[in-house]
């Protein structure tokens, strides 16, 4: 039990239910599983064991990204806090909000009370972490959001002080580039004129090092990208047998883009009792779980200020395999 004074901080709102609503009707699966090229939204990776798998990926010696990134926060969060002042932060895909914590030592130090409001699909690994947060800053007050994010940005109420969203972990490059627009827009919808975004981006950089990171030895993003189907059976009283499938993750160098593909090893079908829904598989047919788009800097800067953001600061690593974009809606 945390003590008053910790709930009195803590409000966590749920505009997804767990169970099956009006929202959440499993459509996109349907969608998905009926096309040409099977797919699946990335969504569905994200149940508590998805994260919990996600957060092992973080740690892995392959997947460069978390400790890139964190790295350049480490350097760069004090500058950021200091460019943008006191701000109320509301963080895209909260996770464990390890990376989070960099920022909020930084706006901590601008000396006020914090309000952070994270928004993650998962609502275990949000709860959890909030908790976790409240116990080692006394100045902060948590809204937490479980919900997709385009739910949680329009549920967003306008903010007193200025505003920070921020969308770490290169998670962007999970959407391709329609859905990437749409979030810009909403992330832009959710911002008032002197308001800042700051977004993370993995770049682009040699095809082995990009490989391995979706192929990591100890086999934790196989079963990270095998567990979607161990979600579908549970969400949507299905009998997908994963060991019917396998993990393959390849560069796709003309999209730039990692895809993460499941591979149907026989010819089987599989039902989603839920969803009133049949769908064979051919031995060999793959259904994309994910595209991982790897971004070019310049570009991105350019892509910004085409969307009505003021690029402020970015900063990479040394290797430049890592950006961090902080842009201000003029
Ligand atoms: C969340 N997202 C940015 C990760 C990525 O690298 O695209 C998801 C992931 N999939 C496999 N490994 C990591």
């Amino acid at each position: 039990m945390l003590p008053i004074s910790h709930k009195q901080r803590l409000n966590i709102e749920r505009l997804v239910d767990r169970d099956r609503d009006n929202k959440d009707n499993g459509n996109d699966v349907i969608e998905g599983l009926t096309k040409n090229q099977k797919s699946l939204p990335p969504r569905y990776f994200y149940d508590d064991r998805g994260s919990q798998l996600f957060e092992k990926i973080c740690q892995l010696p392959e997947y460069y990204p978390t400790r890139t990134e964190t790295a350049i926060l480490e350097q760069y969060a004090g500058e950021i806090a200091n460019l943008t002042g006191v701000c109320e932060l509301v963080e895209l895909g909260s996770g464990s909000s390890t990376k989070t914590r960099l920022l909020l030592n930084a706006y901590s130090n601008l000396g006020s009370r914090l309000r952070y409001i994270p928004i993650d699909i998962s609502e275990g690994i949000l709860a959890e972490s909030a908790k976790n947060l409240l116990i080692d800053y006394s100045n902060l007050e948590i809204d937490g959001l479980v919900g997709t994010y385009s739910q949680a940005l329009k549920r967003l109420l306008p903010s007193k002080t200025s505003r920070m969203v921020f969308f770490l972990g290169s998670s962007l490059g999970n959407f391709n580039p329609e859905a990437c627009d749409r979030v810009f827009a909403e992330i832009k919808a959710a911002l008032k004129s002197g308001d800042y975004f700051l977004l993370g981006v993995d770049l682009q950089k040699p095809l082995d090092i990009l490989e391995a990171a979706y192929n990591d030895s100890q086999g934790v993003t196989a079963a990270f990208n095998l567990n979607i189907l161990e979600h579908l059976n549970w969400k949507y009283r299905g009998n997908f047998d994963l060991n019917n499938f396998k993990h393959d993750a390849f560069y796709n160098v003309d999209c730039s883009q990692i895809e993460m593909h499941l591979i149907s090893l026989r010819s089987h079908s599989v039902s989603l009792k839920a969803l009133n829904l049949n769908v064979n598989f051919q031995k060999e047919e793959t259904i994309l779980t994910e595209i991982s788009r790897k971004f070019d800097l310049d570009l991105m800067r350019k892509y910004f200020q085409d969307r009505g953001f003021k690029v402020i600061q970015s900063r990479t690593d040394s290797n430049q395999w890592f950006g961090l974009i902080l842009a201000r809606v003029p």
